[in-house]
């Protein structure tokens, strides 16, 4: 007989948590377990919640022993890859030796681990990546996530490794992705620029959502690429998103990467093949059309909703 799952999340204020959560909730009878280090949430009724400490990897055998999940999600990082850059200490602590310790602790649980990782693993000139492609990070965020995967390859727990990239989604904490900051800009109406030179295949939160549903239900571990159908220009995503939100693209202006003068470098070329995904877990990856309106859809019901 199948076991009820308890999920654990960890992260659970990521845009990727968010659209997990509302998932799950909504299709599977699954305990669901949130693990998170901000204060201020407003999670459905249906979830436990647990308070993390970020600085304490440790804590999460003890607090996992209590409770024993069955399936482990980590989606939580330092996503601002500058920042990585900056403080590597704290970059390091969060990208990889949680991971460390979910990987251990998962083993002694015997639960199945997911991680996120990224398309920063690759150096961005040979793009788009399969699984087999050989990684060769060129920013701090991209040799601390490589590491994290490390981490799980080597682990003796049954692990999954998630690579994503550009991901947007419905985000009910204010995560400012690129889709939220292209409208801000935009109403801002002032003339703003947006690299020219990156290439990449946004990936919608629901999309990454529903891949990991799959992976729990058909146990799958090892290494998937999930990225959206579309690969695309930076700039001419920007200019859908202006399109599909009304907004005026004139504002929008080329520039190169280089002129940033960024902390990080950034792989130019990149994006992720998910044809394994598609075929293997049977998840159709949506265009950058329709995630947009999808979106759309979800930022005016949702807002509604939590009026
Ligand atoms: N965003 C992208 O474009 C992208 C691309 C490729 C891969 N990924 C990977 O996919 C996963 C999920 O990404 P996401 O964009 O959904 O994440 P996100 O919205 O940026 O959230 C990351 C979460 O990590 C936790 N966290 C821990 N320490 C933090 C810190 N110092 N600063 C900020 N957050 C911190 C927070 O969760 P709590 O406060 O709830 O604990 C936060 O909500 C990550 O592992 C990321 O590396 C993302």
């Amino acid at each position: 007989m199948e076991i009820k799952h308890k999920i654990a999340i960890i992260g659970a204020t990521s845009k990727t948590a968010e659209a997990m959560i509302r998932l799950f909730i909504a299709e599977t009878d699954w305990d669901i377990l949130l693990c998170t280090a901000s204060t201020e949430y407003n999670f459905p009724k249906e979830v436990t919640v647990l308070t993390i400490d970020y600085e304490y990897p440790k804590q999460i055998r003890e607090l996992f022993l209590e409770h024993m999940p069955t399936v482990i999600i980590n989606t939580a990082a330092i996503t601002n890859v500058d920042a990585c850059e900056v403080d590597k200490k704290k970059s390091w602590n969060v990208n990889v030796t949680w991971a460390e310790q979910l990987c251990r602790t998962a083993a002694i649980l015997d639960a199945h681990f997911i991680h996120f990782s990224s398309d920063y693993v690759f150096d961005g000139k040979s793009g788009p990546y399969t699984e087999s492609d050989v990684p060769n990070p060129i920013s701090y965020y991209g040799k601390s996530k490589l590491a994290s995967e490390n981490a799980c390859k080597i682990s003796y727990a049954k692990t999954t490794i998630i690579r994503t990239n550009v991901v947007y989604g419905y985000s009910s904490h204010n995560k400012i992705d690129f889709v939220q900051w292209i409208i801000n800009m935009c109403e801002l109406n002032n003339s703003f620029g947006v690299v020219n030179d990156q290439l990449s295949n946004p990936t919608l939160t629901d999309d990454i959502a529903l891949g990991i549903k799959k992976i729990i239900e058909k146990k799958r571990t090892g290494l998937y690429h999930f990225g959206g159908l579309d690969f695309i220009n930076r700039i001419d995503f920007a200019k859908k998103i202006a399109e599909i939100y009304h907004l005026d693209d004139s504002l929008i202006q080329p520039i190169t990467t280089e002129s940033l003068n960024q902390k990080a470098k950034r792989p130019l070329q990149s994006g992720l093949i998910s044809l394994k995904a598609s075929t293997d877990l049977g998840v159709k990856f949506c265009g950058i059309e329709s995630g947009l309106i999808t979106l759309r859809h979800q930022m005016h019901v949702f807002s509604q909703y939590s009026k």
